[in-house]
């Protein structure tokens, strides 16, 4: 049974171009066909398959169903279409946090995500006292970085040689949206 999904922190968010909810298992057609592209796995880690079968697809809405405060379906047209997803740190990371997207291949060049991280960044940061919201780029994803820039995060640096996807060592580009101060109690 999926959770219910209203007491969550953050259960959906009206992004205006799209709306993000929470996974659900009848998700499972719409996210194999738009997941199955090989272009969009090129952008993430080694974890999001090529080729996406139907058993990818099943394993990962197990999860996400459970991890409905980090992860959320983008919905277009009733469809789920694309993710976003939160890593959050711990410890003395705790109020940092590793922001994850990808939209199905079709969708692209619409900006839609730059809408959606523009709509999701603020509130991710506020709803979960969130002092840093980070992504790490391929160096080789220029549109991401792009999205990034215009949703309004800032280039901190590069990480030389991180990262083997496909065979290719690559840079990788952090960007970061940071709150300076701390509040009482942190
Ligand atoms: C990266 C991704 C999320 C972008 O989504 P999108 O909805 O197409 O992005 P938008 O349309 O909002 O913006 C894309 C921007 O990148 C630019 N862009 C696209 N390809 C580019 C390229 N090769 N070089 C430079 N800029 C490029 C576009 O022109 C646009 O910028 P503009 O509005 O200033 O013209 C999408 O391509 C994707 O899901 N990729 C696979 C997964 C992935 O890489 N996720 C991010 C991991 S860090």
């Amino acid at each position: 049974m999926p959770p219910d999904s209203s007491s969550l922190p953050l259960p959906q968010l009206d992004c205006g171009v799209a709306r993000l909810r929470s996974w659900r298992p009848d998700d499972l057609d719409s996210l194999v066909a738009n997941a199955s592209h090989a272009d969009v796995s090129r952008g993430l880690r080694d974890r999001f398959p090529y080729p996406y079968t139907g058993d990818d697809g099943r394993a990962w809405l197990a999860r996400a169903v459970d991890e409905a405060d980090r992860a959320w379906a983008i919905e277009l047209d009733g469809a789920a279409v694309g993710g976003v997803s939160l890593h959050p740190g711990i410890d003395v990371h705790r109020h940092s946090a590793e922001l994850g997207y990808w939209l199905g291949r079709r969708y692209w060049g619409r900006g839609l995500m730059t809408a959606i991280i523009g709509a999701f960044a603020p509130r991710a940061m506020a709803t979960f006292r969130l002092h840093r919201l980070y992504a790490t780029v391929y160096a080789n994803n220029p549109a991401s970085m792009r999205v990034l820039e215009k949703a309004g995060f800032e280039r901190e640096g590069v990480q030389k040689s991180a990262v083997v996807k496909r065979g290719e060592l690559l840079d990788i580009v952090v960007y970061a949206r940071v709150r300076a101060s701390l509040e009482t109690g942190a």
